[in-house]
């Protein structure tokens, strides 16, 4: 049994919170909003992101950084990748030389274009950090359902001791040695499932849907490869895999973004009735800064720009993607 120091107390903290103590591990559970924890003390359920899933007794909720970060084996970074940087600063005085600190959230930082783990690393030092993402919706993971997940690291070791961790009949975790492809498979899909998000919105079908989902994770992989992610991970659970579930899903909030944005509506307007942080909005600008500084093109996530920031119609903006000069596909 490990001790554990959950940072973060929204869907995906919650459900990860879930699955830990299913798995018999001492979680401890941290959250910046003092009136989520006094809901999850009283009602042992997020109600708001997480309904019907009940949250073992033996968990513990505090606002105390100190309390979630003191003598844990392990903690889980599940705070949205905006606010990486700002807790990953608060958490310093109370974390250990050495701390396994895993980052289940997705983004690249604007302008740094730095990834969730590099941003941990740069502001805990000497912690060792792991990264576990894959196609993992929370309502699915805090119900029970099947699914598989990668956990990567540079070092095997600390991969393997997350895997031992997470591990369960109802979750799968495999490992690898490519964090930081795995990362930006994980951030730069969110921005092409707001271009599937968009298509649907425009009530286009699934012959548009597959091939934004394939030309993507080809724009993708073009971008990773640049940047020195390994080409197979961009076809493995953190790549095609979680591509496929975001694009296609009815729990993705960036596709859900996407569908009111191809309905006319801002991204301000649409983020605001998803009720939640659209982090491919965020990851869009992230990835052209990264594809000029590799020299890589990304035609859907450029298209995807245009929309968000310049206003362009999702129409025109599917009509240019169709009329592109002629190529090969491979
Ligand atoms: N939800 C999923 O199914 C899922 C699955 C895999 C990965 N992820 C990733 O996990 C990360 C978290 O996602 P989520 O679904 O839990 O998001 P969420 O929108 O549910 O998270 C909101 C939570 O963030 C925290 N928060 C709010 N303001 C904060 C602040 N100023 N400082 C620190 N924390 C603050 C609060 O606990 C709040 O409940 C994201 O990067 C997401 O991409 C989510």
């Amino acid at each position: 049994m490990a001790e554990i120091g959950m940072i973060g107390a929204g869907s995906w903290g919650t459900a990860l919170t879930w699955l830990l103590a299913n798995n018999g591990h001492h979680v401890t559970v941290w959250s910046a909003i003092e009136s989520e924890i006094e809901m999850l003390k009283k009602d042992r359920e997020h109600k708001d992101k997480l309904p019907g899933v009940k949250l073992q007794d033996d968990i513990i909720f505090t606002t105390d950084l100190a309390e979630a970060c003191a003598d844990k084996d392990m903690l889980v970074m599940a705070v949205p990748s905006p606010f990486t940087r700002s807790t990953a600063r608060q958490m310093k005085p109370y974390v250990r030389y050495g701390q396994l600190i895993v980052s289940v959230a997705k983004g690249i930082e604007e302008d740094s274009l730095d990834t969730l783990s590099m941003i941990i690393d740069e502001e805990i030092q000497k912690s060792r950090v792991v990264v576990l993402c894959g196609p993992s919706h929370a309502e699915e993971v805090g119900n029970g359902m099947p699914t598989v997940v990668v956990a990567g690291s540079k070092d095997e070791d600390n991969a393997k001791y997350v895997q031992n961790v997470f591990m369960s009949e109802v979750f799968r975790v495999y490992t690898s040695t490519d964090p930081y492809g795995m990362e930006l498979g994980a951030a730069l899909k969110n921005v092409i499932a707001l271009a599937a998000g968009i298509a649907d919105g425009l009530g286009y079908g699934d012959n548009t849907k597959a091939a934004l989902i394939t030309r993507g994770i080809a724009e993708i992989s073009r971008l990773g490869v640049a940047a020195g992610g390994e080409e197979a991970t961009f076809h493995g659970l953190t790549g095609i895999g979680d591509l496929i579930v975001t694009c296609a899903s009815k729990h993705s909030r960036n596709r859900s973004a996407g569908v009111l944005i191809g309905q006319g509506k801002s991204y301000e307007e649409a983020m605001k009735e998803v009720k939640q942080v659209v982090e491919g909005v965020y990851s869009a600008k992230s990835a052209m800064q990264l594809a000029k500084k590799y020299d890589v093109e990304i035609p859907i996530i450029e298209q995807v720009n245009a929309i968000l920031f310049e206003g362009k119609d999702p129409k025109q903006a599917i009509f240019d993607l169709m009329c592109r000069e002629k190529k090969e596909e491979l």
